[in-house]
């Protein structure tokens, strides 16, 4: 048994979409949220440069005493997560796989794409997950450019998203797509406009929230860290922005 809190990082408020589902589904456990926030976005950003901000991050998480680590970013884990591990190697850290394997299993029309920055898409993680699951299915990388912008500025639903949206999206699913991985953190909460979008076809959306929820469950059993069914949780929320920017990470942590 093991009360120390879990430490979540993302570049900004994306990684809230992660937040959520741990909060959900582990209801005893302390939670501590770092959304970067001065960095961000982290999508066109070099690997040296998002491995100095991940580092930092994590050292800002263990010195509040966290027990592990989720790297709630797509991103930031194609970039940086073997550097972490390497770096803080007594700690479990959990990053976020591009969910290509079950997308592939999914699709019937054999075409399927992963909507992610331009990094999580050049990186070698997505590329050896393409190569390992994708035989017979054609996988479209498509980077949602101004996506993250867009959740940033809380602007999920306004008429100027709904049309970055669709340029975005119209065109995949006109290629004859019928599911669509959501391979950033950030675009969960685009779910809504991206809906919208697809309208009544037949178009599955994927996103990475439950898995990495079930793998840091099945982390903290295996190394006897879940918090006591006592232990009364806290949540905290910290960013290297400004007070007005972690107030709004909080809110929209417990938002709709
Ligand atoms: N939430 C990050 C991800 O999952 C967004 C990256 C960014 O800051 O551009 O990729």
């Amino acid at each position: 048994m093991n009360n120390s809190p879990i430490g979540i990082y993302d570049s900004g408020f994306g990684g809230l979409s992660v937040w959520r589902e741990l909060y959900r589904a582990l209801p005893d456990e302390s939670l501590i949220y770092l959304g970067d926030g001065a960095h961000c976005p982290y999508g066109e950003l070099d690997e040296a440069t998002i491995c100095v901000y991940a580092q930092q991050a994590v050292e800002h998480l263990l010195a509040k005493g966290c027990k592990l680590i989720v790297v709630a970013c797509n991103t930031a884990t194609a970039a940086a997560v073997n550097f972490l591990r390497d770096k803080f190697s007594d700690i479990p850290i959990v990053g976020l796989e591009p969910a290509v394997k079950p997308a592939c299993k999914l699709t019937k029309s054999k075409r399927v794409a992963v909507l992610a920055t331009e990094r999580s898409l050049k990186s070698d993680k997505f590329r050896t997950a393409v190569q390992r699951y994708a035989e017979g299915v054609e996988v479209v990388p498509v980077v949602g450019r101004g996506f993250v912008e867009a959740v940033e500025a809380g602007e999920e639903k306004s008429d100027k998203t709904l049309q970055l949206v669709a340029s975005v999206v119209e065109p995949i699913i006109e290629r004859g797509v019928d599911v669509i991985v959501l391979g950033c953190t950030h675009y969960p909460f685009l779910k809504g406009v991206i809906r919208q979008v697809i309208g009544d076809r037949d178009v599955v959306l994927i996103d990475s929230g439950e898995p990495v929820e079930k793998r840091v469950e099945s982390l903290l059993e295996r190394y006897d860290m879940r918090a006591g069914d006592d232990h009364v949780p806290e949540y905290k929320f910290m960013t290297f922005a400004d007070d007005d920017y972690c107030e709004r990470l909080r809110s929209k942590a417990f938002g709709e």
